[in-house]
C-alpha cells in the first residue's frame, strides 16, 4: 500500500490532496456557513471552521489530518481523523481515531462519498499503524450517512441520544 500522492484522482475530474491551502481553507470557512450544512452539521460553522484560527487552533489541539476533495479548485468535500475514544467502551487495548465526513450541496448525490472515504481511509490507516479502528457518529436520522457508512464497512456500535455511534477495523 503507497502513501497518499499529492493529488489522488477519482473520476469525472475530482481529485483527493491531504495538503491545505489558503485558498481551500477559505472555502471551507464559506461553504461550512451555508444553510444546509448548518443544518446537518451546525458545529462546522460555529465551532471547527468559524475562521482560520478556529481552525488551526482544533487542528493543532485535536491533531486532526485532513482530506480535501477538489475540482477544479473549487472545494467539494472534507475528510478528517484524530485520534479519539469513542463515546462507548471497546475493548482494552484498541486505540481508536474517529473521522467525519462532508460533501458539499454542489457536488453531493455523485456517488463521491464511497471512493473518497476509500482513498483517505488507506492512506490515514497507512499513516497511522497504531490504530486499530475509526469511528463516526452519525445522527440515527441521518439515512444517508447511515447508508455510505455501512456500506463501507463501519459496523453500528451504540446509539446514544439518538446519535449513532460506527465502528470500522482496520481495512486489510
Ligand atoms: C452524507 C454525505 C457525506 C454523503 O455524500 P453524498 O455525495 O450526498 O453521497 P453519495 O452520492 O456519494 O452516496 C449517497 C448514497 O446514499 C444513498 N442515499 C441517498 N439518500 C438516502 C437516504 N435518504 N437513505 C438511505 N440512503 C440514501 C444513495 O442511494 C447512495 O447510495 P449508493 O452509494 O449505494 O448508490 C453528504 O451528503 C454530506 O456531507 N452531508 C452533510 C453533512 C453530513 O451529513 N455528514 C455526515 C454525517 S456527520
Amino acid at each position: 500500500m503507497n502513501a497518499l500522492p499529492k493529488f489522488a484522482d477519482l473520476p469525472h475530474g475530482y481529485s483527493v490532496t491531504h495538503d491545505t491551502s489558503d485558498a481551500l481553507l477559505d472555502q471551507l470557512i464559506e461553504l461550512s456557513g451555508s444553510a444546509e450544512m448548518i443544518a446537518a452539521v451546525p458545529k462546522d460553522a460555529s465551532e471547527r471552521f468559524v475562521d482560520r484560527a478556529s481552525f488551526l487552533q482544533g487542528t493543532q489541539q485535536k491533531q486532526r489530518s485532513y482530506y480535501w476533495l477538489i475540482k477544479d479548485d473549487e472545494l467539494a468535500g472534507i475528510m478528517w481523523f484524530h485520534p479519539k475514544d469513542p463515546p462507548v467502551p471497546l475493548l482494552p487495548d484498541t486505540m481508536s481515531h474517529t473521522m467525519s465526513l462532508r460533501i458539499y450541496p454542489k457536488h453531493q448525490g455523485r456517488g463521491l462519498a464511497t471512493p473518497f472515504m476509500q482513498i483517505a481511509h488507506r492512506d490515514y490507516f497507512l499513516q497511522h499503524p497504531e490504530a486499530t479502528g475509526i469511528w463516526v457518529i452519525t445522527d440515527q436520522s441521518n439515512e444517508r450517512a447511515r447508508h455510505i457508512y455501512t456500506k463501507f464497512g463501519y459496523q453500528p456500535l451504540a446509539v446514544i441520544d439518538n446519535r449513532m455511534v460506527l465502528l470500522l477495523g482496520r481495512l486489510a
